[in-house]
């Protein structure tokens, strides 16, 4: 502020000095009398201009103090002040988000006994946790060891250290770890007060549902519940059975004559849950979904290959040619998604389309909704909504459902009692026929053992969420301006939560369902919690049983030697080295 105040004092001194400067040339210009200067205000500073016409004919600029000369110095000395003052509110600006703002929040929460590291300038802890994650990325570990240094070893390094309701610095941004359950539940509910935190970077992957806020998050939630209602997934059944028949009937080749093989099953079970999107959110439109989806994994694995080498992982950061190259693969995608939604559309209004795919119950909830409401095409989802929702359903859908298959099977082929039990119970509902829907709801074994799944390897490790204006929390006052993040995975695996066997894979924890293996606390949320929990769960859950399923009534399977076992978090937790497993046709 003082140094504003020195260059308004500054600015107004040199004005009147030349002021009066100009005063003395007009005096003493003598015959070129300025009877009637025009002035003309041009943003700020006046022009001066003389009526005379032989004025400018006689007199260089360089010969004679002209009135030019009073134009440039009063535009000059306009525009370094503007500057001037323009760089120092950018100067004031850095230097609160370098430094002051950060130190401020770090007093703040440490005044109420949140514990952490000071604060290291831009980085934070960005740096190290990094290095660590790199670390422990950079070999596999034995298969009955703890996932967690593995998989979160700077979160889980933060709470031993600093106590489980502590903060690390996400560069200039401390982020407050939340381990109790009630907190957590809260976060999760009071959807206005925690907004999410979305990074620009993540958006051009998917946005849509999953970024909304308010009025537009409740419309859209609103006006896509519809295509996951049960009978609608019910509807979708087939098209999960015709994905999981061709993934089975490659397997089936690939066998030798002694009836077993050995495969690596991730790149299989990704194929599989995309195949499965492609087919229940495009219908017949499938083959181009398959392509578009192609895209996204492209700009996916583009966008991941950036953000895992930077240390600040931001859209500004990003080299030009990479920032190129994906802008073309997403005008792609849009445009494809556009033609396709556009013969949806035209299919709808002449009455041809009949197809139940995701799509098509999404467009008519969206034409019901417009037509409830006097055809204001205000109230439903524009063109550019619904593709931001199909790029969605893509990337939550497949990415998380092939997650949750891998994990599975690695599980069951670690644990061949289990796997021994869900078959005799699969076999002993279906038999050797297609797994139909109501069959697949009544898989009790099949369902423990994929709660248990979620609970040891949730595909995503960790939710987080924004304060933008100071908010309670229990005891804590949390100041706008911080982030909270909820461990999943720290508090799956919490001994004082499930028990001295947290560790250990227990389906029958489940025997009882949900609610009775939590206490009612929310300890386990691998889709979520509250208004905002995973709109496609059942969706997930079902597929994930079809495939399971009829996995179950061809193979028996087992780890391969080869297998190293490498979960590692690149957006959801993956097998870094992939699946190798063997597999033997069942005999039945
Ligand atoms: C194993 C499978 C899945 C897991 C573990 C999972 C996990 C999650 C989680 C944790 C959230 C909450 C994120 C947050 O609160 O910040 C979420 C939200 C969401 N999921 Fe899933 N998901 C799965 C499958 C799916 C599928 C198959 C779809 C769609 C086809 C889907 C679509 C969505 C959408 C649209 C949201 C945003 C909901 C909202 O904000 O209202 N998910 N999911």
């Amino acid at each position: 502020m003082f140094v504003t105040w020195i260059l308004i004092r500054y600015y107004k001194t040199t004005k009147s000095k030349r002021k009066q400067q100009k005063d003395n040339i007009e005096s003493s210009a003598g015959y070129h009398s300025f009877s009637h200067p025009i002035s003309i205000k041009i943003h700020g500073p006046h022009l001066l201009i003389c009526k005379h016409p032989h004025f400018l004919l006689f007199h260089s600029l360089s010969s004679f103090p002209s009135p030019i000369t009073f134009i440039e110095m009063e535009w000059v000395s306009g525009i370094i002040f503007i500057l001037l003052t323009l760089g120092l509110i950018c100067a004031w600006k850095l230097l609160n988000w370098l430094w002051l703002r950060p130190r401020k929040l770090e007093k703040l929460l440490r005044e109420q006994g949140l514990h952490g590291n000071s604060y290291r300038i831009l980085v934070g802890d960005v740096k190290d946790l990094f290095k660590m994650e790199k670390e422990a990325k950079s070999k596999p570990m034995n298969l009955y060891d703890d996932i967690i240094p593995r998989v979160s070893p700077y979160i889980q390094q933060s709470v031993k250290i600093h106590g489980k309701n502590s903060f690390i610095w996400f560069g200039t941004k401390p982020r407050v770890t939340l381990t109790e359950p009630e907190q957590i539940k809260d976060v999760l509910n009071k959807i206005s007060e925690f907004p999410k935190t979305n990074y620009k970077i993540f958006k051009l992957l998917a946005s849509g549902l999953a970024s909304h806020e308010g009025e537009k998050w409740s419309k859209h939630r609103r006006l896509i519940n519809p295509a996951f209602h049960l009978e609608k997934l019910k509807i979708m059944t087939p098209s999960f059975f015709t994905s999981c028949n061709d993934m089975i009937s490659e397997w089936k080749k690939m066998l030798s004559s002694d009836g077993s093989c050995e495969i690596d099953i991730w790149p299989s079970l990704q194929n599989l849950a995309s195949d499965a999107i492609s087919r229940t959110a495009f219908g017949s439109s499938y083959e181009e979904g398959k392509r578009i989806f192609q895209l996204q994994r492209e700009l996916a694995e583009l966008l991941i290959k950036v953000v895992t080498k930077s240390v600040i992982p931001s859209w500004m950061f990003l080299p030009a040619i990479v920032h190129r190259k994906m802008n073309e693969i997403d005008r792609d995608i849009k445009s494809s998604l556009k033609d396709i939604i556009n013969k949806r559309e035209k299919a709808l209004k002449t009455g041809e389309s009949t197809e139940n795919d995701l799509l098509s119950i999404l467009l008519e909830s969206n034409h019901k909704e417009i037509e409830e409401n006097a055809n204001n095409k205000n109230v439903g989802m524009t063109l550019e909504d619904v593709v931001e929702e199909c790029k969605l359903f893509y990337f939550a859908g497949q990415e998380t459902t092939s997650v949750l298959l891998v994990w599975t099977m690695i599980l069951l082929s670690r644990y061949p009692n289990w796997q021994q039990r869900a078959r005799e119970e699969v076999l002993q509902i279906f038999g050797n026929k297609k797994p139909d829907f109501d069959g697949l709801n009544n898989l009790k074994i099949v369902t423990m053992i994929l709660y248990e799944v979620l609970r040891l390897y949730p595909p995503v490790v960790g939710l987080s969420r924004n304060i933008e204006k100071d908010v309670k929390l229990g005891n804590l006052i949390l100041p706008a301006g911080v982030e909270v993040f909820l461990p999943i995975l720290l508090l799956h695996h919490d001994c004082e939560l499930w028990g001295d066997d947290a560790k250990i894979f227990n389906p029958e924890r489940f025997s009882g369902g949900i609610s009775k293996a939590t206490n009612g606390r929310v300890s386990f949320f691998p889709f979520g919690w509250g208004p905002r929990i995973c709109i496609g769960q059942n969706f997930s859950l079902l597929e994930a049983k079809m495939a399971i399923a009829m996995i179950l009534q061809y193979f028996s399977f087992e780890l391969s030697p080869t297998y190293a076992h490498a979960p590692s978090p690149v957006v959801t937790l993956q097998p870094q080295y992939g699946a190798q497993i063997i597999i033997r046709k069942v005999e039945t």
